[in-house]
């Protein structure tokens, strides 16, 4: 089956460039993008760091499960970017590969350091240190990614036009 066909996944984590590129596809496609983060803020009617102050993480994974088996649902073709967590649940892996074509965007952790650099709205980025947590979630979290996609791209130095038309040739 042409991947064209289906609905294209785009996980990686935090500034990798999931949601620009998904606008990028989205003209190239001729489809919607949806984010996950933002359905989820509007859902809840709050924002990510709100629901992880008030609520905790757990409760926000559990989050993101649901709306991952609510999108099956959709039958228009879609582009979806995805929170950078999403991918690390055994289950939201099973349900990422089942729902399309999952593209994931790899960067260095230096890269995702200069790109969010002041950056409030990621809490687990909050706090001392930001490039060391960058680095430790990112080696924790590299096998997941890899687990869940279907192609890799390499997005540092890349800007958004170069990663999307090289996901289009791959596609
Ligand atoms: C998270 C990434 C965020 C958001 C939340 C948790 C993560 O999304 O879902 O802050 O665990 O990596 P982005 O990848 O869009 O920043």
């Amino acid at each position: 089956m042409d991947r064209k066909e289906e609905h294209v996944i785009l996980i990686g984590f935090m500034g990798s460039g999931k949601s620009s590129t998904g606008v990028a596809l989205s003209y190239r496609l001729q489809r919607t993008v949806l984010d996950t983060d933002k359905l989820i803020e509007k859902q809840e009617g709050r924002s990510i760091s709100e629901i992880f102050r008030k609520e905790g993480e757990a409760y926000f994974r559990e989050r993101e499960t649901a709306l991952l088996r609510e999108l099956k649902k959709e039958k228009a073709k879609q582009i979806f970017s995805t929170g950078g967590g999403m991918p690390l649940r055994e289950e939201n892996r099973a349900l990422l590969s089942e729902l399309g074509t999952v593209v994931y965007l790899s960067v260095s952790p230096e890269t995702v350091y200069e790109r969010l650099k002041g950056d409030t709205t990621r809490p687990l980025l909050q706090g001392d240190n930001p490039l060391q947590k960058i680095k430790t979630l990112l080696a924790e979290r590299e096998e997941f990614y890899r687990q869940a996609a279907d192609m890799v791209i390499r997005s540092d130095g890349k800007n958004t036009t170069q990663v999307a038309d090289e996901i289009m040739e791959l596609l």
